[in-house]
């Protein structure tokens, strides 16, 4: 008898160690959409409490797109890249108006709502409504590059065309849902980025890269521009027992969240905080304490915002400003840096009234 292809091995092996998810194994078209994009740039671990809180707001694609976009926002908030969550409450209102609600089947139109892209378009063709679809990600990307050896940089346009290539020609009929969900969990499990467990994998001994020894030389990159480092000062600026909160603008990174006024400085920020909320936001304010220092990493950019309490003589008249009760802070949906000042002035408000 031939040995069993790599299709019938990792459709077996799926079968018996698929991981448990709660998007998984479930008839709603739906779920498996939601799932997807917040598994786009998100670890499995982080993303089941969201899915399952999401899920309990917005049941359906009609919740969904009957939401407010605040509440969307708030639901994402922590999940980071919001984009994602602005494109799933358009593309929810979009299938409503146009679709009755019913997503459609093929990748050809899934890919023309907001926010879906081919790796998505592919994943939810193939999971949701059993198409013929790769779905190629980053983990699928390692995963095959080792199983054949490719040792074209998997993140140019010219690695890209190999590796879909050679992932629709790998895909077993009528079966691709499982074996994407299969290479999906082999490489989340055991074709791990440094340390790949080949004496666990069930594929080991068809892996090209293994056979040559390149196994952790495999998927070749190519090197990027390092992220640059920003340093900002931001204001909290308090006023009978409330503080000040502006809304970015819409488009941008983090649009329609709130922050606290703050602005990038090239030297002291103590010294340049007044001028940045000026140039900024139109508020001339004085700076009181400082408050501390928060650090986030984007993806392509470090930010290091220095934080200081403030008094402010005049609000101008803007609907982008809103004075903001302490209770209510949770309410308004903000990045993750954001979310630390305002851990931070809270402490730090609490501490100077119990002066
Ligand atoms: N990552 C992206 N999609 C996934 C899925 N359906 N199951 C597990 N991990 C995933």
């Amino acid at each position: 008898m031939p040995p069993a292809s790599l299709q019938t091995r990792l459709l077996n092996w799926y079968r018996k160690n698929k991981r448990i998810f709660p998007w998984r194994d479930r008839a709603d078209a739906y779920a498996v959409w939601v799932s997807e994009i917040m598994l786009q740039q998100t670890r499995t671990e982080t993303v089941v409490p969201y899915f399952e809180n999401w899920m309990r707001l917005f049941p359906s694609v009609a919740a969904l797109a009957r939401a407010s976009e605040g509440e969307v926002l708030r639901a994402w908030e922590g999940l980071g890249y919001y984009s994602r969550a602005r494109n799933l409450h358009k593309a929810a209102k979009i299938v409503l108006e146009r679709c009755g609600g019913t997503l459609p089947e093929d990748a050809t139109e899934l890919i023309k709502l907001p926010g879906i892209g081919r790796y998505t378009a592919g994943a939810i063709a193939s999971i949701a409504f059993g198409k013929d679809e790769p779905a190629l990600d980053g983990n699928l990307k390692r995963v095959y590059a080792r199983l054949f050896d490719l040792n074209e940089p998997v993140n140019t346009p010219g690695g890209e065309r190999v590796l879909w290539d050679v992932a629709r020609r790998n895909l077993p009929w009528g079966r691709a849902g499982d074996f994407n969900q299969a290479l999906m969990d082999l490489g989340a499990t055991i074709c791990l980025p440094k340390k790949p467990r080949c004496s666990l994998c069930p594929v080991a001994d068809l892996c090209a890269a293994r056979r040559n020894g390149v196994e952790t030389l495999r998927p070749v990159k190519k090197a990027g521009k390092p992220a640059p480092g920003f340093v900002h000062a931001a204001g909290v600026i308090v006023r009978r027992g409330r503080v000040l909160l502006a809304k970015r603008p819409l488009g941008g990174l983090l649009g329609g969240m709130w922050e606290f006024p703050n602005g990038r400085v090239e030297g002291d920020p103590a010294e340049e905080l007044a001028k940045a909320l000026w140039t900024g936001y139109g508020l001339k304010v004085r700076r009181r304490d400082a408050a501390g220092v928060v650090r986030h990493a984007y993806t392509h950019f470090t930010l290091t915002v220095h934080v200081f309490l403030c008094d402010l003589s005049v609000k101008p008249r803007s609907d982008h400003l809103k004075w903001v009760r302490w209770a209510d802070l949770d309410v308004y949906p903000m990045g993750k840096a954001d979310r630390m000042v305002a851990r931070m002035a809270e402490t730090m408000v609490v501490s100077l009234n119990a002066r």
